[in-house]
């Protein structure tokens, strides 16, 4: 019997959301392409997060900086050295490799040793050798030293690199935070679980730049004379930030309709911190394959600054005109995946409802897939459906309520099939609504709404369609 997972992959490909990558050459390991619904339900998503980060919070901007960079930004991050590594360990006999965090509770990240025996087949393991991940390219003709450069391998590098940039030109005061949706590259050694963990993937990453700690002013205030709510986040420390960010970002999947008790958030021991963070937290959501990271969100103290500002020779402190202080800001970063939530929306939302929901003869028998998909992150959020194809009459009214609507909502037109079939296969890619158009239609110049979720149909006027779609969109 297919698990979740396995069901999930098969209807990506059958209902064009993912594809194996270069699949007519055999695939090409990890890389995965997204299909005409996977591309709408990615970029809703990275609207969603957009939104979120740069509308709903006070003080963010947006950024999109190149994937290629000066080779010094890595030496700078860290990230050529030991820090960005895996340790790799590998049977003797089956030869399978494993990175040494694989093995829950007992990796060295996590403070404990690696097993003596593979887990596959019990066979010797080699001893951990350290792996970096950087992926390596040459800019020019010339393939020697002077040319390499790498792959970016975290989005945040071209935010901490333009923060005196965005600081000036957009006149910003701290705390503020800039925000960036890109791809990262990382020379994984064991990707897997399907687009889990891939080589090429993209990142939403909000980097918060704060004090290092509160002001002299709000020192004086504090137990004395409250200041406003303002006054008092502005001079929050980096360690409120970290616990405000962190009920954020575990709120934003909660609002988006991923169920309470497959989320939580797993506070990083101290072995297990990335090399820049003092102190860090994964929001962990439960896969069939077990509890996972989706998103990190790290202290990183002053660590990028301090650093850029080292290696490049440009100081990067920053001087507040209020409290007349020069200081280096620290960082509150928030890093999820746009694949990891991709996955994570598509295993929350897939529902099999045995026997049928939609009642005709034959569906009775079967199993019906209903992919609960919040109305934001559907790729397709109306279908429209003349009751017969063989009816010229339905088919042009249908064809004409298609184009009136196509300009503002992702539509599908759908003549294939009985009804309830089609509905099925909208229920099975999460359409929230569909339309059909009967004669009664032709007469009264109305038509069906079904909703996905309750199923009930609600006749309503041809020409308040646009205004009633929106709202129901947007509730
Ligand atoms: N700037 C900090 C940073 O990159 P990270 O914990 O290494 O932190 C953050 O990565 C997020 O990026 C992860 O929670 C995950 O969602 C995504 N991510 C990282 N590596 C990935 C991979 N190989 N495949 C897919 N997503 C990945």
């Amino acid at each position: 019997m297919a698990n979740n997972l396995e069901k999930i992959i098969s209807l990506c490909k059958r209902r064009g959301f993912i594809f194996q990558s270069s699949e007519i050459y055999g695939g090409f390991s990890s890389c995965y392409d997204f299909g005409p619904l996977g591309v709408e339900m990615k970029n809703n998503i990275k609207k969603a997060w957009w939104d979120e980060m740069a509308k709903n919070h006070d003080n963010i901007v947006g950024l999109d900086a190149s994937i290629l960079m000066s080779p010094k930004v890595w030496q700078a991050s860290g990230h050529l050295t030991a820090g960005f590594a895996d340790e790799l360990v590998e049977c003797k006999n089956c030869h399978k490799r494993f990175r040494s965090d694989e093995f829950e509770g007992q990796g060295r990240d996590r403070g404990g040793t690696v097993p003596q025996k593979c887990p596959e087949c019990g066979g010797e393991l080699t001893e951990p050798k350290k792996f970096n991940l950087m992926m390596k390219t040459f800019v020019g003709p010339v393939e020697d030293e002077a040319a390499t450069t790498y792959l970016r391998a975290e989005t945040c590098q071209g935010i901490y690199v333009n923060f005196e940039n965005v600081l000036n030109s957009m006149r910003l005061k701290i705390p503020f935070g800039i925000c960036q949706i890109g791809k990262s590259f990382r020379n994984e050694i064991t990707p897997g679980d399907f687009i889990y963990r891939t080589r090429e993937f993209e990142q939403m990453e909000m980097q918060w730049f704060c004090r290092p700690s509160a002001s002299k002013t709000t020192r004086n205030r504090r137990g004395t004379k409250r200041g406003t709510d303002a006054e008092e986040k502005n001079n929050w420390r980096p360690d409120d930030w970290f616990e405000y960010w962190k009920k954020e970002r575990l709120n934003w999947y909660l609002k988006l309709g991923i169920k309470k008790e497959n989320l939580r958030i797993r506070g990083h021991k101290k072995e297990e911190l990335p090399h820049y963070a003092i102190a860090g937290a994964d929001i962990e959501y439960k896969f069939p394959f077990g509890w996972k990271e989706i998103e990190g969100i790290h202290n990183r103290g002053d660590f990028d600054l301090k650093n850029h500002s080292k290696f490049s020779g440009k100081d990067l402190s920053y001087y507040d005109e209020e409290t007349k202080e020069k200081y280096i800001p620290h960082i509150i970063e928030t890093s999820g995946g746009v694949g990891r939530s991709f996955l994570v929306f598509l295993i929350d939302a897939y529902q099999e409802i045995k026997g049928g929901r939609t009642k005709t003869t034959k569906a009775t028998k079967e199993i019906e897939i209903l992919l609960k998909l919040d109305k934001k992150l559907a790729p397709i959020k109306v279908a429209i459906l003349p009751l017969v194809r063989n009816k010229p009459e339905l088919v042009k009214k249908a064809t004409e309520v298609y184009q009136m609507l196509k300009p503002y909502f992702a539509c599908q037109y759908d003549e294939l099939g009985s009804i309830g079939r089609r509905y099925r296969r909208l229920d099975e890619i999460g359409v929230p609504f569909a339309l059909t158009i009967d004669f009664e239609s032709l007469k009264q110049e109305d038509l069906t709404v079904r909703d996905r979720d309750t199923m009930k149909q609600e006749r309503v006027k041809i020409k308040d369609l646009i205004k009633i779609l929106k709202e129901k969109l947007e509730n």
